[in-house]
Order: C-alpha cells, then sequence, then structure tokens
C-alpha cells in the first residue's frame, strides 16, 4: 500500500490557497520543535465568515497537504465551523495521513485556531479604542 493517498500526493503537488493576504484580519503562526517545520496562516473575515484563507508552509509535504486542505475546508464557513475545524477531519479529508504524520495535520489546526484568536484579540482591540 501506497505511504501516501491520492489526495495527500494531489494536495502536496498542487496545494491551493498558497501565499499571503495583505491585511489579513487574523493571522496565525505555529511550529513544530521537533521537526522545526512552520505554517502560517491568513484569513480574511467578513460577517463573521471566512471569505478567503491563505497560508505559507515551511514544512514537510504532510503539513502543505494539510495546510492546503484545512484551508479549502474553512472557506465560506462561518468562523464558528472554522474554530470547530479538528486536525482528525483534516487527515479524513485527506483520505489519511500516516500515524508519523499526523502532527502535521495538528499544526493546520493550530494555526486556523491561532489566526481566529489573533482576529478576536484585534476585534477587542478595535472595539476598546473606539470608546
Ligand atoms: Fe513536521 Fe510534517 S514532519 S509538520
Amino acid at each position: 500500500m501506497a505511504l501516501y493517498s491520492e489526495k495527500v500526493m494531489e494536495h502536496f503537488r498542487n496545494p491551493r490557497n498558497t501565499g499571503v493576504i495583505e491585511n489579513a484580519d487574523g493571522v496565525g503562526e505555529v511550529g513544530n520543535a521537533k521537526c522545526g517545520d512552520i505554517m502560517k496562516v491568513y484569513l480574511k473575515i467578513e460577517d463573521d465568515m471566512i471569505v478567503d484563507a491563505k497560508f505559507e508552509t515551511f514544512g514537510c509535504g504532510s503539513a502543505i497537504a494539510s495546510s492546503s486542505m484545512a484551508t479549502e475546508l474553512i472557506k465560506g464557513k462561518p468562523v464558528s465551523e472554522a474554530l470547530a475545524l479538528t486536525n482528525q477531519a483534516v487527515v479524513e479529508a485527506l483520505d489519511g495521513l500516516p500515524a508519523h504524520k499526523i502532527h502535521c495535520s495538528v499544526l493546520a489546526e493550530e494555526a486556523i485556531k491561532k489566526a481566529l484568536q489573533d482576529y478576536y484579540e484585534k476585534q477587542d482591540t478595535t472595539h476598546s479604542s473606539g470608546q
């Protein structure tokens, strides 16, 4: 059996949503100390909807495929759904990852959560500075 599913290979070779969003509403950067891989997610949010999501991943093929799939899964969805995205959902959407590569999908979940946290923090600052 192949180590990686067709979907993983496809998203690795042809990743969706790579790049940067200028003036993003939320940015989240996470890393894995063991492998040294880094993932940065940018979100554009309007009316509580993720209208755009992009990523830069300096990491392994599974991390690239995970960020590609994770951004696809949250684009066009409400913030509440993006917050609920689990690495397990990313793995399932990719038709599985080898056990030693599960942590790559965890990075995607964490990067999105961190970007959403950044979004909420920015909202708070905007609100309090406007008062
Ligand atoms: Fe660390 Fe893939 S090996 S993110």
